[in-house]
């Protein structure tokens, strides 16, 4: 029986042959992208989050912030212009998981960092619309309320360095002191006011 015989006929063989060229795509298009530096290696003057950045990382994913906010600039004019230099995979490298996404019921944050003042954040955070008054974007008053978990923030940055983010014992060490008395709010204003500083000024 020839090979489209069995194709043809037989729904199992079909399925066969169907997984054999998905799975060839997908080695020819990913596996490369496994060894390709500008998407393994951090782009110039990318750093590893420190421990107040990664306690707001984790709020923000927990508060959902990504169901209304992207954080992927695309390579087009529009955008370009909008936010800034689009984003490069080598900005990514220490996102775990990575945040890109694509709803965006509010703008993008990718380079969000450095747009506004701490204090802008901190009124924004707590009512959105004392600032932007036609906002849609809810309210999240309790971040000023919780304190940071320095214990739980340095587990995460040890199970961080153990898939790779190169932290060093002494910045294990010193994590807690930068965390004692900080409010949630504090982290994830420390997080959003680094994200995309090292394209910033790229045009
Ligand atoms: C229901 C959708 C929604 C959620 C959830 C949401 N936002 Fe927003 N966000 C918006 C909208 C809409 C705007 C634009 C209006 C404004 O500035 O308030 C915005 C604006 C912002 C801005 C200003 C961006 C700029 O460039 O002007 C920041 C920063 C921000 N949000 C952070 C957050 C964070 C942090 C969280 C999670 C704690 C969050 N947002 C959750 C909808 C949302």
């Amino acid at each position: 029986m020839k090979l489209q015989q069995l194709a043809e006929e037989k729904v199992g063989f079909l399925i066969i042959f169907t997984v054999i060229v998905i799975s060839f795509g997908l080695l020819i298009e990913v596996v490369p992208l496994f060894g390709t530096k500008a998407v393994i290696e951090p782009a110039p003057g990318v750093k590893p989050y420190n421990a107040l950045q990664v306690a707001g990382r984790d709020i923000y994913v927990r508060e959902g912030c990504y169901n209304c906010h992207s954080q992927m600039i695309r390579p087009f004019r529009a955008e370009t212009e909008r936010y800034g230099h689009y984003s490069v995979a080598g900005e990514s490298v220490y996102d775990r998981p990575f945040q890109w996404g694509s709803k965006r019921t509010g703008p993008d944050l990718a380079r969000v960092g450095g747009r506004y003042s701490d204090e802008w954040h901190r009124i924004h955070l707590l009512n959105p619309r004392d600032v932007v008054p036609e906002s849609n974007m809810p309210a999240f008053p309790w971040l000023a309320r919780n304190k940071v978990d320095a214990e739980a923030t340095v587990a995460r940055m040890k199970a961080l360095r153990a898939v790779g983010t190169p932290y060093s014992d002494e910045e294990l060490q010193e994590a807690p002191e930068m965390l004692t008395n900080k409010s949630e709010l504090d982290a994830v204003i420390a997080y959003l006011q680094g994200l995309g500083l090292a394209l910033k000024n790229v045009r």
